[in-house]
C-alpha cells in the first residue's frame, strides 16, 4: 500500500483538483463547479497527496447521519495501490466522528474497479436507475452501508 497523506481539500487545491478530475473522467466537474461545491458546502473534499502531490480525491457531502459519497478518483497511474481503500476508510472514519449512521453512494453498472472496491467496503446495493449514464446506457446502481 502506498504511504499517502489524506487531507481536507480547499479552494487552494482546485487547479490540481481539477487536473486530476480531467486526467480520470471523460465529463470533469469544472474548476469553477468544485469551487462553487466547496464555498457554498454542497461538497466537500478529502485528498490523498504524496510530498504534496495530489494523486486521489474523494467529494462527499454529510448532512446529519447521512454520508453522501459524490465521488472517488486516483490517478490513472497510481491506481491499485491501496489509494482509493485509503480515501473511502478515511472519509467513513471521519463520517463516523460526526454521528453519520448510513453511507450510500451511486455507480454505474459498469465500473468494475469502483464495484470492487465500494464491495470490498461492504456496500451493498438497494436499488437501481435503469440505463442511467446516457453515454453507456449503463445502469446506475445505488449502494447503501453503515457507518
Ligand atoms: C475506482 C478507483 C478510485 C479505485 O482506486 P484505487 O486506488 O486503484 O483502488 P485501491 O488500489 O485502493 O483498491 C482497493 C480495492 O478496490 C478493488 N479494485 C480497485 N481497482 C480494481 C480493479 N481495476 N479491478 C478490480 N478490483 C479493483 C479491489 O477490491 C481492491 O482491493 P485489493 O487491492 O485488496 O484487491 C480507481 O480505479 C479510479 O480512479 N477509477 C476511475 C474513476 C472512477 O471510475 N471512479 C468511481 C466513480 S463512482
Amino acid at each position: 500500500m502506498l504511504d499517502v497523506s489524506v487531507v481536507g481539500l480547499e479552494v487552494s487545491d482546485i487547479p490540481d483538483w481539477e487536473r486530476l478530475e480531467r486526467s480520470c473522467f471523460a465529463q470533469p466537474w469544472s474548476a469553477a463547479q468544485l469551487e462553487s461545491g466547496l464555498t457554498q458546502g454542497s461538497l466537500a473534499g478529502l485528498g490523498a497527496k504524496r510530498d504534496g502531490v495530489l494523486l486521489g480525491y474523494l467529494a462527499y457531502y454529510l448532512i446529519c447521519e447521512s454520508l453522501e459519497i459524490l465521488n472517488i478518483a486516483v490517478a490513472p497511474t497510481e491506481r491499485g495501490q491501496g489509494i482509493g481503500a485509503q480515501l473511502l476508510a478515511a472519509v467513513l472514519a471521519q463520517a463516523s466522528a460526526h454521528g453519520a449512521t448510513r453511507a450510500v453512494l451511486e455507480v454505474s453498472a459498469g465500473n468494475q474497479a469502483a464495484l470492487a472496491l465500494y464491495s470490498r467496503f461492504g456496500f451493498v446495493e438497494v436499488g437501481r436507475r435503469p440505463r442511467y449514464y446516457p453515454e453507456s446506457g449503463a445502469d446506475a446502481i445505488l449502494m447503501e452501508r453503515g457507518v
